[in-house]
């Protein structure tokens, strides 16, 4: 189906680049020869979204509309409009999310963490748009982790095999730990979502680290029977640490930024 919207939390303080990150948001930090948030806005535009909303932190907001405006529309984003959103307090990433709902209002819609980009020519948002056939299912970008990321992601629980890549989900844990993963399926920050998130993220309570998770709300989408997860075969590259930078720059810089 096709996915006309993309969300983008960028909010984040970015304590793991301090202290680039004092004064600069970290969705301008650049990596190459671009800020960050523009790899996430070209990867959705390429997906097919007309509308980017990112949401940012008050300080960052009208720097990260001006970034996308300024001398008008950026070589490849003449067809996507780039909205910045406050989140007003730093809650956790579900409420994050839910800043966007006013404006997503009833569309399925892509959503992409800020902290990684894809590699290039790996794009894995259309096949999430192709898992989620029926409009009503929420589809959730899969890697299979080795056990010491079982506290630093968010995992999900398989209700059956794995079909052409795809497989269906009864839920997810945050950071779960060896003790409670229900997989070693993990969530890489690109997620395909029905607006029905928006009203479960109302009622979510602050869960791991004591923030209001979308993983929670996304383990309510799975209770409900309307989840399903696609396995990426490569992984994501971390932009939100010193040494995850060095790398992707490195990766970026030598394959070429345009994917
Ligand atoms: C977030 C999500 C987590 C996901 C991860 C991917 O965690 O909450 O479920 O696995 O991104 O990068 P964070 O990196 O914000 O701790």
């Amino acid at each position: 189906m096709s996915i006309d919207v993309a969300v983008i939390p960028a909010a984040g303080r970015g304590t793991r680049m301090r202290p680039a990150t004092r004064v600069v948001p970290k969705a301008l930090i650049t990596v190459v020869d671009r800020p960050a948030i523009q790899y996430m806005v070209e990867e959705a535009a390429r997906a097919g979204a007309k509308e980017a909303i990112v949401v940012v932190d008050l300080d960052a907001g009208h720097l990260v509309a001006q970034h996308f405006s300024i001398e008008g529309p950026l070589p490849g984003l003449e067809d996507i409009r780039v909205r910045p959103v406050v989140q007003e307090e730093p809650l956790g990433l579900g409420h994050a999310v839910s800043a966007a709902a006013e404006m997503v209002a009833d569309r399925p819609f892509f959503c992409l963490l800020s902290d990684n980009i894809v590699r290039p020519g790996q794009d894995v948002l259309p096949a999430l748009a192709e898992g989620s056939n029926d409009g009503a299912t929420s589809v959730m970008c899969l890697r299979e982790y080795s056990d010491e990321y079982l506290t630093k992601y968010g995992f999900v629980v398989p209700t059956s095999d794995v079909k052409d890549g795809y497989l269906d989900l009864g839920g997810a844990v945050e950071k779960p730990g060896p003790d409670n993963a229900p997989s070693n399926y993990g969530l890489v920050g690109r997620y395909l979502l029905t607006p029905e998130v928006f009203s479960i993220l109302e009622k979510t309570s602050p869960g791991a680290l004591g923030e209001i998770q979308l993983t929670d709300a996304i383990d309510e989408l799975g209770k409900r029977g309307r989840l399903k997860g696609w396995i990426a075969d490569t992984d994501l590259l971390d932009v939100g640490s010193p040494a995850g930078l060095v790398h992707a720059t490195q990766e970026l810089g030598t394959r070429g930024v345009d994917s």
